[in-house]
C-alpha cells in the first residue's frame, strides 16, 4: 500500500506491506534506528515515538495507519547538533545505563512535560509506567525528568508538534557541556570526569597515582 508519512519534518512516500509495523518501517525503511524493539508484547516502551502529538508504541501500530501522519522520533529531537533539553537532562542526571530504554523514555517524558510542565514525582512515574528499564535506573530517570521540568526546559522549548523544531541553545556557550562540531563533549574527557570525579586528571596518569 502506498503511504505518505512526515517523519522528523521530512515527508516520505513508500509502498509498504499492509502488515508492516511502524517501528519496522522507521528502523528498516527509513534507517531511523533510535526506536528500539525490546519485547514482543507491547510492554517495554523502547519503541515509543510521537504520532500526531500522541505518544505511541510504534510496535503496536501499522505503518499504513501512519499514512498522512506527523511522526517524531528520538532522532528528531536534536536540532542543529544540539540535544533536546530532555536529552540534556538525562545526560546531566545520569538517567541511563545501557541506554536501550532511553529513546522511549525520553519520548514519553517529553510528551509528559508538554501536557504537564510541572509534574509531581508520582505523575512522572505514572507517565512512564509503559516504559521499562531493564537496568532499573528508575530513580535517576525520574530525577532527569524532574530536572527538565525544573529547568522549564521541555515544557517551554519542546514543541515537537506545532510545525516548529524545539528551540535549543544557539551557541555552545549556552550549553553547560559544550560539544565540538562532531558532537563530542569538549569536557569532560575521561570516564571519571563524566562522573564528576578526577576532573582534569590526565587519562595517561598511571593507576594508583590519581588516575581512574
Ligand atoms: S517493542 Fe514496543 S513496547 Fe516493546
Ligand atoms: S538504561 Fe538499560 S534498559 Fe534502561
Amino acid at each position: 500500500m502506498e503511504i505518505s508519512v512526515t517523519v522528523n519534518g521530512k515527508t516520505y512516500r513508500h509502498n509498504v506491506p499492509p502488515r508492516l509495523l511502524l517501528v519496522h518501517y522507521l528502523r528498516e525503511q527509513l534507517n531511523l534506528t533510535g526506536a528500539h524493539v525490546g519485547c514482543d508484547t507491547s510492554q517495554c516502551g523502547a519503541c515509543v515515538v510521537d504520532v500526531n502529538a500522541q505518544s505511541v508504541k510504534s510496535c503496536t501500530m501499522l505503518a499504513v495507519q501512519a499514512d498522512g501522519a506527523q511522526v517524531t522520533t528520538i532522532e528528531g529531537l536534536a536540532t542543529n547538533g544540539a540535544y533536546h533539553p530532555m536529552q540534556e537532562s538525562f545526560w546531566e542526571m545520569h538517567g541511563l545505563q545501557c541506554g536501550f530504554c532511553t529513546p522511549g523514555m525520553i519520548m514519553s517524558a517529553t510528551a509528559l512535560l508538554q501536557r504537564n510542565s510541572n509534574p509531581t514525582d508520582a505523575e512522572i512515574r505514572h507517565a512512564l509506567e509503559g516504559n521499562l528499564c531493564r537496568c532499573t535506573g528508575y530513580e535517576n530517570i525520574v530525577k532527569a525528568v524532574r530536572h527538565a521540568a525544573q529547568q522549564g526546559r521541555a515544557g517551554s522549548n519542546g514543541s515537537m508538534h506545532q510545525g516548529a523544531k524545539p528551540e535549543v541553545p544557539e551557541s555552545a556557550e549556552e550549553l553547560e557541556h559544550p560539544r565540538r562540531d562532531d558532537g563530542v563533549p569538549e569536557k569532560p574527557e575521561t570516564v571519571g570526569d563524566w562522573e564528576g570525579e578526577n576532573a582534569g586528571v590526565d587519562e595517561t596518569t598511571p593507576m594508583g597515582q590519581g588516575g581512574m
